[in-house]
């Protein structure tokens, strides 16, 4: 389990490194939403379902999880300089074809700004912070 200390530090996380997306997000709504993902996604280990594994998500290059083979959409869009991080991701949910065209992802997107910023909240308690030398207050 995480701590609170933990969870509020991850949901500050957020508020910081947004700015598309600047409302609270709610980690335990967040969890309800992300029951859409993770069909899909794992945040519970580094291992890969039908889309990459979404640890440490917030700071990775797009498209550079070891085994999992994306398409050259995503590849590329990494390539180009791209990071993930609440912006880019949020952008990304709103509208995955459009924001990266070609990808593979298929989900529709999510409608509302609340439920991607919650969904972003849940995301960021199982990556190491986008803040030099924060990466502790994601631990245990
Ligand atoms: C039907 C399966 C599916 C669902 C549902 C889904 N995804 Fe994905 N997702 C994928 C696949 C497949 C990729 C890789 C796309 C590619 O290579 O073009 C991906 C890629 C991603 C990436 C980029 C990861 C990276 O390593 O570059 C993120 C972030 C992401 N998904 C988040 C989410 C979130 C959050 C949700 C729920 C709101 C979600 N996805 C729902 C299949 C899914």
């Amino acid at each position: 389990m995480k701590s609170l200390k933990t969870f509020l530090f991850a949901a500050g996380a957020v508020l910081i490194s947004t700015s598309a997306y600047a409302m609270e997000g709610d980690a335990a709504a967040g969890e309800q939403v992300f029951r859409t993902c993770g069909t899909c996604h794992n945040v519970e280990e580094e291992r890969n379902k039908v889309g990459p594994h979404l640890i440490n998500v917030f700071g990775r290059t797009p498209g550079t999880v070891e085994g999992f083979r994306y398409s050259k959409a995503m590849t590329e869009f990494g390539e180009g300089g791209a990071v993930w991080d609440a912006e880019t991701i949020g952008a990304y949910l709103a509208d995955p074809r459009g924001y990266v065209r070609g990808n593979r992802m298929a989900f529709v997107g999510l409608k509302s700004e609340e439920e991607i910023a919650n969904v972003l909240a849940y995301l960021a308690q199982f990556s190491e912070t986008v803040e030099e030398g924060e990466g502790e207050a994601a631990t245990e």
